[in-house]
Formats: structure tokens, sequence, C-alpha cells
């Protein structure tokens, strides 16, 4: 696939995996990281991101809802992402951001095509409309076996419509992300995440690094320095849970 940039400046990193590895965790130190080094960063997620897409994410996630064909759920997911690529992720790409997203594209391939088994093509092409065709720079997949994440969810307050997903419903979605891993070495590295907290995010720190340095090279060359202001972008980094 070739990637069309349309994000000269900014930097689009995208969390990926499996229930409870680790993402919003790491996300939120990932992003406190980068501020302190002196980076512009959106926080942001999916599904989600904007006031609309938030709504979409709540009927995707409601326990208590009539049974979701896939396709209506993939649907809904790519709708919520066009909002939320137009309203967020973009406009802060051109700004020169740092965009940190807690899943994206590759969450839909994984859980809509390699889980509940949707066509991968398919998923591509309407994920293309969806994304504005951006592609992420870098794309972390936090990797553990389904039954530590699926502990570490259990101690979450509030239970959502996956956690009632049967265990090899996960597996599959595992599978996926190391598959989509495999596929595209350049873009995507795997972290292994059932390893304490703290050397997750080292490890997470280091597949970074080398995105960094491009882009404090490319900061430099357009100052002044970004500033984000729209209110979208502070909606944006409160949600994170
Ligand atoms: N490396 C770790 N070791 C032990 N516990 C962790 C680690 N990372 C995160 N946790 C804990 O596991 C739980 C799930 O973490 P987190 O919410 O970051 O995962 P997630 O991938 O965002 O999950 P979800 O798919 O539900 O959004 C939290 O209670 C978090 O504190
Ligand atoms: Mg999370």
């Amino acid at each position: 696939m070739t990637q069309r940039r349309q994000h000269p400046r900014g930097l689009f990193i995208t969390l990926e995996g499996i229930e409870g590895c680790g993402k919003s965790t790491q996300a939120k130190l990932l992003g406190e990281f980068l501020r302190s080094e002196g980076y512009v960063t959106v926080e942001t997620r999916e599904p989600g991101g904007t006031p609309l897409a938030e709504k979409v994410r709540s009927v995707l996630l409601d326990r208590a809802s009539e049974p979701i064909a896939p396709e209506t759920e993939a649907f809904l997911i790519f709708a919520a992402r066009r909002q939320h690529v137009m309203q967020v992720i973009e406009p802060a790409l051109t700004k020169g951001a740092i965009v940190l997203c807690d899943r994206f594209s590759d969450s839909t391939l994984a859980y809509q095509g390699y889980a509940r088994g949707l066509d991968l093509a398919m998923l591509r092409s309407l994920n293309r409309i969806a994304t504005l065709a951006i592609i992420p720079d870098l794309t972390l997949v936090f990797d553990l076996p389904v039954a530590t994440g699926l502990a570490r969810r259990r101690s979450a307050p509030i239970q959502n419509r996956l956690d009632r997903e049967s265990l090899q419903f996960h597996r599959k979605v595992r599978a996926g992300f190391l598959d989509l891993a495999k596929r595209h070495p350049g873009r995507m590295k795997v972290v292994a995440a059932g390893a304490a907290l703290e050397r997750v995010a080292r490890a997470v720190a280091q597949a970074v690094a080398p995105m960094l340095s491009k882009h404090r090279r490319g900061a430099a060359e357009d100052s002044p320095s970004p500033r984000i202001s729209s209110p979208h972008f502070s909606q944006a980094r409160h949600a994170l849970r």
C-alpha cells in the first residue's frame, strides 16, 4: 500500500492491542514524557475523540444494546473515524503536533476483520475513505497473552460489550494484530506488554526515539513552533480513560 503523507509536519503514533494490554496507560505516560521534552501532543482515542464520535463510542460499547451486526459495527466505527480525522487528527498533524491515538485503523482490521470475519480488502477500502488516507507514522502493538489482558480488564470499574466476547474471539484479535505487524514491519512495532509498567514504557520510548529525531529536525525547519488551541484538542486530550 502506498503511503500518502498528508501530514508533513506532525507525527502520528497509534497504540494498538487487545483489551487490557495497557494502551491507555502507555498513551498517558508517553504523552507526559513527550510534553516534558517540549513537544506539543494531542492525545485522543478511537472510537471517539470528538463529541459526535464519543456518542458513537457509547453506542458501540453499550452492554444493553441489541445484537449488532459486524457490518453495522464497522460502519459505525468508520463514521466515527471520518469525523475524528477531520476534526482532530488531520488539523493537529497539519499544525505539527504529535498525535497519540489510542486505537485506530489496525483495531478495525483486527476486530472486524480477523476476529469477526469481515473482508479485509473491503475494510481497507472503507478505511481509506474514513481516514482521508492518513496512515500512522508509527503503530505500537502491545502484545500479551489474552488471559493476562482480560484479567487486567476485570479490575476495570466498567465492563463493556467486548468484555462479553469469548476467549477465542480475543485470541483471533491478538493473532490479527501480530499478523498485521508482520506485514507492516516498518510502521508497526510489537511491544512486549506483559512486563512491568516501567519496562513497557522504556520499550515504548525506544520505539518512538527514531521518529522523534526526524520530527525534531522537521519541526526545527518550521518555526515558529506549533500551537494547538482549538477546543477540539483539549476535548481530545481529556478523552483518554
Ligand atoms: N504493565 C502493566 N502491568 C500490570 N498492570 C498494568 C500494566 N499496564 C496497565 N496495567 C493495568 O491494567 C489495566 C488495563 O490497562 P489499560 O487500561 O491501560 O489497558 P487498555 O489496553 O487501554 O485496555 P482497554 O482495551 O480496556 O482500553 C489497568 O488497570 C492498568 O492499570
Ligand atoms: Mg484503554
